[in-house]
């Protein structure tokens, strides 16, 4: 009997400080990774099928602000403000970042438009 103790011990030793090391990886890890936000996944699949990136670049303007730029510009933005950026996209517009216009998109619907804008609000650096 008192063999099986020590082996025992032993275990229940390497066991306790496998535990320690596992919980401190865990709370590191989510701080370390971005948040896996679903609207990301669906606005870039919606970015990529509409007309979107002729005139974005994610990281340098082009006929329009960087994809960074806008995601800066309203970093914190609520529910009402993404809805009126939706609606641009929407209808098309000029004047907020210089003279360029952007072609309406009558065809999108406002949830698509929404989830667009949230996924590029993400691209924030
Ligand atoms: C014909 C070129 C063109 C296309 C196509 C285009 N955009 Fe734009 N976009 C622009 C321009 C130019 C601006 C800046 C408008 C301004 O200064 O008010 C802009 C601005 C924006 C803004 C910022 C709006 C604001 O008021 O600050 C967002 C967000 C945006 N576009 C998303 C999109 C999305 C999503 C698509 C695809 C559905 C798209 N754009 C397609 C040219 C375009």
């Amino acid at each position: 009997m008192k063999k099986m103790i020590l082996p025992l011990f032993a275990i229940v030793m390497l066991a306790s400080c496998g535990g320690a090391d596992t919980s401190g990886g865990k709370t590191t890890e989510p701080v370390a990774e971005k948040p896996k936000d679903p609207a990301y996944d669906k606005g870039l699949a919606l970015v990529a099928q509409n007309d979107c990136l002729t005139c974005h670049k994610i990281n340098e303007p082009f006929t329009g602000p960087s994809y960074s730029q806008v995601a800066e510009k309203y970093a914190g933005a609520d529910a009402a403000k993404i809805k009126e950026i939706s609606e641009k996209i929407i209808k098309g517009g000029t004047g907020v970042w210089g003279s360029a216009l952007m072609t309406p998109h009558a065809s999108l619907s406002q949830e698509d438009a929404e989830a667009m804008v949230k996924y590029i609000l993400l691209l924030k650096k």
